[in-house]
C-alpha cells in the first residue's frame, strides 16, 4: 500500500476547453488510489478563504469531460505575490501575502498542487514551490506557447477559428470584400497559422514574421487578375505593427498583463487605403476558447490529467506534465516558465502555407 495523499488541484489564467476533463482524469485516477482531491476555486482564492475549497469526488465531476470553462473557476488577477487591495482614497495597494498562502495550504493538510495553468500560472507555482509547496503542473493554453509540450485547449480553439473562417468565404465573395479577421494567441502565431492554412487563408499575419503592406497589397491584388475577387486575411492579435504591438486600455486590476486587440482593424483599414477595395476586420476572441473540447483536447486532457496522478505517485515534484508524442513526460517547471514557444520559421506548416500560395507579407 503507497501513500495515500491529499491532492489540490486549481485552474488558473484564462479558461481553455479541456480544463474539465483534466479535473475529471486527477479526480478518478487519485480515487482510485484511494486519495483524496479537493478543488481550489477561483485560482488560490480558496487557500484564502476555505469556503472555496471543494472536495472533488467521482460523483461531483460525472458528466464534466465534454464540458467548456472549468467547474472550478479562474482568475488572471490571482497572483498571490501582488494581491490587490483597494484603499480608502480609491487607489490600489499591493500586498505580497504568498507566505500565508503556503501556510494555508500546509495546514489544511495538502501534499501537492495540481496546477492547471499557462505560463503565468505555471510561473508562479514555481515561485511558490521555492517557499516549499509542490506542484504538478499541467500545461493549459489555447495559444499553445509553452515549450516542451502541445498545451490543451490549442485543438479546440484552431477548430473554432477553422469553423469560422470557413463561413467568411461565401460572405467575402458575396459582396468582394477582403475580410481581415483576428485570433487569440498572444506573442506566438499558431492559432493563427493553423486555422489560416485550414480555412484557406490568402494571407496569415504572424508575430514571428514581420510583414509589409505592400507585399500583403500585392498578394491580395493576384486574387483579382486570378478571378478571385475576394480576399480572406488572418492575423494573430501579436502580429507586429511598425515593430510594436496592438494594444488595448488594461481596467483589470491586479492584472500585469498587456491586452493585446486592435490589429486587424489596423490591417483593414491599410488595405481599404492602399487598393480601394471594400474591405471589413473582425475579432474572434472569446469564442476561441468556448464551447465543448475536441475529442483531440479531452483525450490529451485526460491523459495529462492522468499522468499528474501517477507522476504524483512516482514521488516526481514541481515539474510539468508535458506532451512529448508518444509519452507523457515530466519536466522541470523552472525548464518551462519565462519561455515562449513561437512558430518556426522554416517549419514544414510554414512551407505548406508558402507552397500552396498563402502569403506571410514578407
Ligand atoms: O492566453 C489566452 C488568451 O486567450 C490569449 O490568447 C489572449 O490574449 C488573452 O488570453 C485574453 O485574455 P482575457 O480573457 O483576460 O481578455
Amino acid at each position: 500500500m503507497g501513500n495515500r495523499f491529499r491532492i489540490a488541484i486549481n485552474t488558473g489564467g484564462g479558461d481553455a476547453p479541456g480544463l474539465n476533463a483534466v479535473i475529471y482524469a486527477v479526480t478518478m485516477a487519485a480515487h482510485g488510489r484511494g486519495w483524496e482531491v479537493h478543488g481550489i476555486q477561483q485560482g488560490y482564492a480558496g487557500l484564502y478563504d476555505t469556503s472555496k475549497i471543494v472536495p472533488l469526488t467521482p460523483d461531483k465531476v460525472a458528466g464534466i469531460v465534454s464540458r467548456g470553462g472549468t467547474i472550478l473557476g479562474t482568475t488572471n488577477k490571482g497572483d498571490p505575490f501582488r494581491r490587490p487591495y483597494p484603499r480608502s482614497d480609491g487607489t490600489i495597494e499591493y500586498r505580497d501575502d504568498s507566505t500565508k498562502l503556503v501556510e494555508n495550504f500546509k495546514r489544511l493538510g495538502f501534499d501537492v498542487m495540481v496546477a492547471l495553468g499557462g505560463d503565468g500560472s505555471l510561473s508562479l507555482a514555481h515561485k511558490l514551490s521555492q517557499k516549499g509547496m509542490d506542484f504538478i503542473g499541467v500545461p493549459k493554453t489555447i495559444d499553445n506557447d509553452l515549450v516542451s509540450t502541445q498545451t490543451f485547449g490549442f485543438d479546440t480553439a484552431v477548430s473554432t477559428a477553422t469553423e469560422c473562417i470557413d463561413k467568411l468565404h461565401s460572405t467575402a465573395a458575396a459582396h468582394e470584400r477582403v475580410m481581415v479577421v483576428e485570433v487569440m494567441g498572444r506573442y506566438a502565431g499558431w492559432i493563427a497559422l493553423h486555422s489560416g492554412v485550414a480555412g484557406d487563408a490568402d494571407v496569415i499575419l504572424i508575430p514571428e514574421i514581420p510583414f509589409d503592406m505592400e507585399k500583403v497589397c500585392r498578394r491580395l491584388g493576384e486574387n483579382e487578375i486570378g478571378g478571385k475577387r475576394y480576399g480572406i486575411v488572418v492575423v494573430a492579435e501579436g502580429a507586429k505593427v511598425d515593430g510594436g504591438f496592438v494594444t488595448k486600455a488594461n481596467e483589470d486590476v491586479g492584472r500585469s498583463e498587456v491586452m493585446l486587440g486592435g490589429v486587424a482593424d489596423w490591417v483593414a483599414k491599410e488595405i481599404h487605403r492602399r487598393t480601394g477595395k471594400e474591405t471589413r476586420s473582425l475579432v474572434l476572441g472569446h469564442l476561441q476558447r468556448g464551447g465543448s473540447p475536441t475529442t483531440w483536447d479531452r483525450l490529451l486532457s485526460l491523459r495529462f490529467g492522468a499522468a499528474a496522478v501517477r507522476f504524483i505517485a512516482e514521488g516526481k515534484r514541481n515539474v510539468m506534465v508535458a506532451w512529448q508524442p508518444p509519452d507523457m513526460k515530466a519536466v522541470p517547471l523552472a525548464d518551462v516558465i519565462g519561455r515562449t514557444k513561437t512558430v518556426p520559421t522554416d517549419s514544414d506548416t510554414i512551407q505548406t502555407c508558402r507552397d500552396l500560395g498563402i502569403s506571410f507579407g514578407d
